[in-house]
């Protein structure tokens, strides 16, 4: 049964703004700002009760001013609690962890495997965060039973118990791989599950536990060309026999994404749903939802989408999505890493996307000359492509599923201020500090209105 995402918020009489939740004055009451930074791994992590997108690693290596490169340093962004929203820093790592590495909550660590070094050159190096010591300790053969998965980066894991993660793919050099590893940290042992399943890096891959299957789509060929619209169900139900499957096409319907690579992928089991974002300059910035059950596609294209990016870290809280840094990959194809941070609210679709962190430095904007008013701009929560009406109102293939509900979006074309938000709002994550309430905020939701013909 495919649940409907949106009318929930409709039993709450929200006023809500979209666009900017936090401004670049807020950020100046922060103490520190990262530099923008892209291929760092993380998510959204839990320490002492606060949820955190954790950011380890990456590369800060900008064509803007040559200067950057793979870091140890590491941050985290507060997402709970009241007052302004800052990007922390928490201990560096004994040396880089990765660009391109991957990150996997295990109970209270977060297990980083491979990733390339300063020199951009594969790793097998697999280290362990402590959430609540905010500790590093590197893993060695020694202490891990079994073989050693070898070296590479641009990989994907999926946790798919507290205790078990399984890793597919990646590159090193020239060379794409397709073998499969499971980590298994009550037996403290790596183990090979399949040694051809698919070749593949930058793929997006997400495990769904209702059907035991991990999902997979985009990223790069053994080739190292973009797989176009290709979704790959990969059976690990045999997991036990030891037999795994190879991953198998599955036939979609729908608008779906296509050549997406270095994006965001999800399972959300509210909806059943797969989510895609990012990877990409072809597209247009929107959410792909893909409702399992119908094999259908569907695109969520709501207001201020932040800039097309790859690369970044993202985290789902659902029903919030959040993106944070990454490369702003579209802009002459150059590299123009940014440390903004958004987040989409499946419950209040109408809200758009909202800005929780502006980057005040020039440093963290993404490319200084692209962050200059001329609507160009990465940075500010502005629609940054034209939106056109029959893009947004183009439910194709989500009527039967979610998007229903997306006529109910015009409903808010209210203009109001992030005072009146914050007053209404039972929403921690999206209220802001106080000492910038009353500032107007853009409302955009008549693009909605005044464009949308409505799908029914
Ligand atoms: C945050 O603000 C709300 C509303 O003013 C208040 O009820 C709550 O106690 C505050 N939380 C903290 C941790 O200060
Ligand atoms: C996975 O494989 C098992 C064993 O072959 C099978 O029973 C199950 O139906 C498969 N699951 C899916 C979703 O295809
Ligand atoms: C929203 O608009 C739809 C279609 O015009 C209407 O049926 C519905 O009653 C509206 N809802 C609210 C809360 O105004």
């Amino acid at each position: 049964m495919v649940l409907h995402f949106v009318l929930t918020a409709w039993t709450v009489s929200i006023v809500s703004v979209l666009g900017q939740v936090q401004s670049r004055e807020d950020a100046l009451l922060c103490a520190a700002e990262p530099w923008g930074r892209y291929s760092a791994s993380g998510g959204l992590y839990t320490a002492s009760g606060v949820q955190y997108i954790y950011s380890f690693g990456g590369d800060t290596r900008s064509h803007g001013d040559e200067r950057g490169g793979v870091v140890s340093t590491n941050w985290r962004f507060r997402l709970g609690g009241n007052g302004t929203k800052c990007w922390e820093r928490v201990a560096d790592s004994p040396a880089a962890v990765g660009y391109r590495s991957t990150a996997t909550a295990l109970n209270d660590h977060v297990y980083l495997f491979g990733g390339g070094d300063t020199s951009f050159a594969a790793t097998g190096h697999f280290w362990r965060y402590s959430l609540l010591g905010d500790s590093w300790e590197e893993m060695l053969p020694s202490q891990v039973v079994g073989p050693w998965p070898s070296a590479r980066y641009k990989h994907a894991t999926v946790k798919i118990s507290e205790t078990r993660m399984l890793l597919l793919g990646g590159r090193r050099d020239a060379t794409v791989l397709s073998d499969a590893w499971l980590f298994d940290l009550d037996q403290m042992a790596w183990s090979l599950v399949g040694d051809s399943i698919l070749q593949v890096y930058r793929h997006g891959m997400a495990y769904d536990p209702l059907r035991q299957v991990v999902w997979i789509h985009g990223g790069l060929d053994g080739n190292r060309q973009r797989y176009g619209t290709q979704l790959w169900r990969w059976n690990i139900s045999t997991f036990d026999s030891s037999h795994l499957e190879l991953a198998e096409l599955v036939p979609t319907t729908g608008p779906g994404p296509s050549r997406l690579a270095s994006h965001a992928a999800e399972y959300i089991p509210e909806l059943d749903a797969l989510l895609f974002w990012g990877g990409t300059c072809s597209d247009d910035a929107q959410l792909y939802l893909y409702d399992i059950a119908r094999s259908a596609w569907c695109a969520v294209y709501a207001g201020n989408r932040p800039d097309r990016r790859d690369a970044m870290i993202w985290a789902l809280d659902y029903p919030r999505f959040y993106v944070a840094q990454g490369d702003l990959i579209c802009h002459n194809f150059g590299i123009y890493p940014i440390v903004d941070v958004h987040v989409f609210d499946f419950a209040a679709p109408w809200a758009g996307w909202q800005m929780l962190y502006e980057p005040r430095n020039e440093r963290g904007t993404g490319a200084e000359a692209y962050c200059d008013g001329t609507n160009r701009g990465s940075c500010q929560p502005q629609p940054l492509l034209a939106e056109r009406g029959t893009r947004i109102s183009q439910p194709a293939g989500c009527e039967s599923g979610f998007m229903d509900s997306i006529s109910t979006w015009a409903n808010t074309s209210t203009t109001t201020t992030v005072a009146d938000e914050v007053s209404s709002t039972s929403s921690p994550a999206l209220s802001r500090a106080s000492a910038n309430a009353g500032r107007a905020a853009v409302v955009s939701a008549w693009v909605l209105s005044a464009t949308a013909p409505l799908s029914q």
